[in-house]
């Protein structure tokens, strides 16, 4: 079944195109689901608003279930996961879930206000393909006793998303976006806590809009954000350049970790003549020093998600790839000398053409040959 397929069949189900899925993520959220569907209920009444609500329970425990049960609301389904448990995939399993042709994803807590949907709604209807509920906007607010700690944490971890979006609050989990963008988005990578700024980088939002909130504080119970997960937020980062920048991410660290093996064998050579040692042998140990250190740069950095190899093996097949590129380096420099009369003047500039020769025939073969994908 394509997901188009599987579109209609939902809607079908739900009986109406334009129908609104509220994703909530729950892990121990009993006490704050009361006032969450009440305020929700309200809101629904009042604005005659169509939705669903879709709570993804990490199999709390908690009364969690049993909540939701006597509240006996036939527009609230709890879903109780056991498997593949954590925030980012129990939203994902949501979206799967949503019948709404628009998804909106907000936590349990309460510091994400539901009076705030129609307006983020208005944004969708006004032609944003993403809309944030959003704490930097002007007319936003947090709550007071919101920490130094985590206010600095949160700042830093917007700027480091600035290389794939421009909104002011890429972390929020209050967001919302027409349920098509997903037939169109390339596969979620659920790691860490930052679902939104996934569904913008992977969906190819353009038009993202946001929507001032005033973030509260958590009504009951404590934050689940871990040290952990701000770590994992690094590995989003990378996994998020690699699908917007691809092989560049690469190059660009091999051409860095060069730059620092070209120190090092600076220093190295600088060192051993320093000692009195002949040319020939400062030159050899300052070129071997600084390709080992290239090589573990490489290894452990540069392309960290290659196959696992032997580490001797990839040593010597690092070295020998090298060691071909710099001949490459070598050929350039004189053939470009020996055909233009430009570069035999400067030699400088034939020196750049044969680094740039060297190094794209080093990261290729360093790449393909030595750290498989
Ligand atoms: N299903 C499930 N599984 N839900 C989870 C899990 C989990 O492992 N961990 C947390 N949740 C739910 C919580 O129950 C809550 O409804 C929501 O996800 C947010 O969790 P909090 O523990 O309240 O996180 P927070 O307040 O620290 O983080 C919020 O602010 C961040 C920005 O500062 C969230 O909105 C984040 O998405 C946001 O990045
Ligand atoms: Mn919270």
């Amino acid at each position: 079944m394509t997901p188009t397929d599987r579109n209609a069949e939902q809607s079908q189900a739900a009986g109406k195109a334009q129908v609104l899925s509220i994703v909530v993520p729950t892990y121990r959220e009993a006490e704050n689901l009361p006032e969450l569907l009440d305020r929700l209920g309200k809101l629904r009444a009042e604005k005659q608003l169509d939705l669903e609500v879709l709570i993804m329970d990490d199999n709390s425990r908690d009364g969690s279930e049993e909540t939701v049960a006597a509240l006996g609301l036939d527009w609230v389904r709890l879903v109780v996961r056991t498997e593949n448990r954590g925030l980012s995939p129990a939203v994902i399993d949501g979206f799967n879930l949503a019948a709404g042709n628009t998804v909106l994803v907000m936590d349990a807590d309460l510091s994400h206000p539901p009076e705030k949907i129609p307006e983020m709604l208005a944004a969708l209807d006004g032609g944003a393909d993403f809309v944030i509920g959003s704490r930097y906007v002007p007319g936003a607010s947090t709550a007071e006793n919101w920490g130094l700690f985590r206010w600095v944490n949160s700042k830093i971890a917007t700027l480091l998303a600035r290389p794939f979006t421009r909104v002011s609050d890429p972390m929020s989990g209050f967001f919302a976006f027409r349920r098509s963008l997903l037939d169109t988005a390339a596969p979620f990578n659920a790691v860490g806590y930052k679902i939104g700024l996934e569904v913008i980088v992977k969906g190819g939002c353009r038009r993202c809009a946001e929507v001032p909130i005033h973030f509260d504080q958590r009504h009951h119970g404590e934050s689940k954000l871990s040290l952990r997960e701000q770590l994992l937020y690094l590995r989003h980062l990378r996994r998020l350049a690699m699908f917007k920048y691809g092989h560049w991410v690469h190059f660009s660290q091999f051409a860095l970790v060069g730059l620092l093996g070209t120190f090092v064998n600076l220093a190295v050579i600088t060192l051993f003549d320093g000692m009195g040692l002949p040319l020939k042998i400062s030159a050899a140990a300052a070129i071997f020093i600084a390709m080992v250190f290239n090589f573990f740069l490489n290894r452990y950095v540069t392309f960290s998600d290659a196959q696992p190899g032997r580490l001797w093996r990839q040593l010597t097949a690092f070295i020998a790839a090298c060691s071909v590129g710099a001949a490459v380096n070598y050929t350039v420099v004189l053939s470009a000398a020996w055909m233009w009369p430009l570069f035999n003047e400067h030699p400088q500039f034939a020196a750049v053409l044969g680094i740039m020769a060297g190094l794209t025939f080093n990261y290729l073969a360093s790449r393909h040959l030595v750290f498989k994908k």
